[in-house]
């Protein structure tokens, strides 16, 4: 059985999850507004990547037998003054994501609650694979600089990533 505090703090992190999916829509509209069509359907694909994330937790907590709650967001950042900022943003943002994982996780482990810390492996792995990528987004966008061949070559490669999502 899992109790209400951990229940609520997964419930919350499903809200966080929407929450990031809003994020990194704003920064989409970011680079829409610059035109920047490629860099604007990467994070389109990373807001699908999120609600793909809490959409896991609200199965899990459906499956537990708990109630999931639907709760207001902030508003996000919308005005960026470079795609290298929107980028460092967003790594800063995963950053706070993988803290409450580990929060989560914590909680769990105290609980010895086996099927969450299980279900929260996937996450804490997510993760990795997360920080890693925009880590490297922002090295790469660091050493183009102002070169700006090297920029639109990254728009045009970003206009390729997709999102299928895989099981629940
Ligand atoms: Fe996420």
């Amino acid at each position: 059985m899992l109790n209400d505090s951990l229940s609520k703090t997964l419930n919350e992190q499903l809200n966080f999850e929407l929450y990031s999916a809003h994020v990194y829509l704003a920064i989409a509209a970011y680079c829409s507004g610059e035109s920047l069509d490629g860099f604007a359907n990467f994070f389109m694909v990373q807001a699908e990547e999120e609600k793909f994330h809490a959409m896991k937790l609200y199965k899990y907590l459906n499956d537990r037998g708990k109630r999931v709650t639907m709760e207001g967001m902030d508003t996000p950042n919308n005005e960026y003054t470079s795609i290298l900022e929107a980028f460092e943003h967003a790594y800063e943002h995963e950053q706070e994501v993988t803290r409450r994982i580990y929060h989560l996780s914590d909680i769990a482990m105290n609980d010895r609650e086996h099927a969450t810390i299980q279900f929260l492996k996937w996450f804490i792995d997510e993760q990795v694979e997360e920080e890693a990528m925009f880590d490297s987004i922002i090295n790469k966008l660091k050493r183009i600089d102002k070169d700006s061949n090297a920029f639109f070559m990254m728009d045009s490669e970003f206009a390729l990533r997709t999102f299928t999502p895989p099981a629940l």
